[in-house]
């Protein structure tokens, strides 16, 4: 079998941890390298946890790089009311004994595509500081890029804004300069990942599973679905497992749906900073589509290969 050579660039979060997570259960993945960068709480914190799911889940040997601590052009905006004040939905796993590589994300994974002998899949989770800063220092390594596969934006809609997903509203000039970039990128967006929801019967049957990996899903789900249900954000019907969404769709395709779109980040507007404009319209030049858009997904099979992903691991 063909692997597919895999960076994640995650601000750990809870759904960033089930996204480790189905990354660690997938052979079809070879995880170079895990890339952390501030956003759902502070870089310490999103590294912290990072290094915690990975020790927890059996497997220190993954190298983790610490990234950027704050936005380019704004100060940073975290999320503790949805991730709680860890990051970690307030769930205290063992205290990590691994470090983070000593150099820095940016570095690593600069280091991680020029020693791979083939091109390198992206998943990137969190804001887009880190993969900027990459493409922005190391243009010749566009070319070594398979593809980004991005939680973050919406095509119509947002949640940090009525029109701006967190992921890209925390850092809009990043985002500008990823979705200009001229590599292949799936985006996987609210309109999706709003739809990847899991219920309060999906929990329990990860609880169920009688191992760590599905303990620590039912348990670091508890605050965040707590969140999803208080209405914040509208009735809905479970908790979103927003970044699990682009590395399954590396993986399975079949279970998503999408169309090519010329996507862009708006950053002056007053009240659409942060949007990425999607025109799905056919312009006759093709070449003007830069982005796959996921619009949908067989919800209940993305919950079964998220827990049959928890059994094979411990
Ligand atoms: O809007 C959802 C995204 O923001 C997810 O990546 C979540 O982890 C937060 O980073
Ligand atoms: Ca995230």
């Amino acid at each position: 079998m063909s692997t597919i050579p895999l960076i994640l660039d995650v601000d750990t979060g809870v759904d960033d941890a089930v996204a480790i997570l189905y990354a660690l259960a997938n052979p079809q993945f070879e995880i170079l390298g895990i890339s952390t960068v501030a956003g759902n709480q502070t870089l310490d914190k999103t590294t912290h946890n990072t290094l915690a799911v990975l020790e927890y889940l059996g497997r220190p040997e993954i190298p983790v790089a610490a990234g950027a601590a704050a936005p380019w052009m704004q100060p940073l905006h975290t999320a503790p009311q949805v991730h709680g004040e860890n990051g970690l939905g307030n769930v205290e796993l063992p205290a990590p004994t691994i470090r983070p590589q000593p150099e820095d994300a940016v570095g690593c994974m600069r280091r991680w595509i020029e020693s791979c002998d083939r091109p390198v899949t992206i998943a990137a989770v969190g804001p887009l500081t880190n993969i900027a800063l990459l493409l922005k220092s190391c243009p010749n390594l566009k070319s070594r890029i398979e593809r980004i596969a991005i939680m973050g934006g919406g095509a119509f809609r947002g949640n940090a804004s009525p029109v701006s997903e967190f992921n890209i509203y925390v850092d809009p000039e990043a985002a500008r300069m990823v979705f200009a970039s001229g590599v292949p990128l799936l985006m996987c967006g609210l309109d999706v990942t709003m739809k990847a929801y899991a219920t309060k019967e999906d929990i329990d049957a990860f609880a169920a599973i009688g191992n760590r990996a599905g303990q620590m899903c039912a348990d670091i789900f508890r605050f965040y679905y707590d969140f999803h249900m208080s209405g914040v954000r509208g009735k809905l019907p479970g908790c979103a497992i927003h970044d699990a969404v682009p590395v399954m769709a590396l993986i399975h395709p079949e279970l998503f749906h999408g169309e090519d779109a010329y996507v862009e980040v708006d950053l002056d507007g007053v009240y659409t900073r942060g949007c990425t404009a999607a025109d799905f319209r056919d312009r006759g030049r093709l070449a003007d589509k830069n982005t796959h858009v996921i619009l949908d997904l067989d919800r209940e099979t993305f919950i079964r290969q998220l827990q049959d992903a928890a059994a094979r691991l411990c």
